[in-house]
């Protein structure tokens, strides 16, 4: 995931994408959200708050950026020059 992210930014910095930043956020939020649920439950364990809270972060990652603003950014690609 950290890979992927890195590259995608990549992507955007190399043909000047103008939601970089915001872009960017997003990216580092959802990972600031699972470093620390992974967190609590190395402290904690897994209790079922863990398993409600990873399920809700990833079923908005992929309806709000996965579907959304990742879509977005494959438009601009696709029409930016080589
Ligand atoms: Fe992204």
């Amino acid at each position: 995931m950290r890979i992927h992210f890195k590259q995608e930014e990549a992507l955007q910095l190399l043909h000047h994408y103008p939601a970089y930043e915001a872009h960017r956020s997003e990216h580092q939020y959802f990972i600031e959200q699972l470093d620390k649920l992974k967190s609590e439950t190395k402290t904690h364990g897994v209790s079922t708050h863990h398993v409600v809270e990873t399920n809700d972060l990833l079923l908005k990652w992929l309806l709000n950026h996965i579907s959304k603003v990742d879509i977005e950014l494959g438009k601009f690609l696709k029409a930016a020059p080589p």
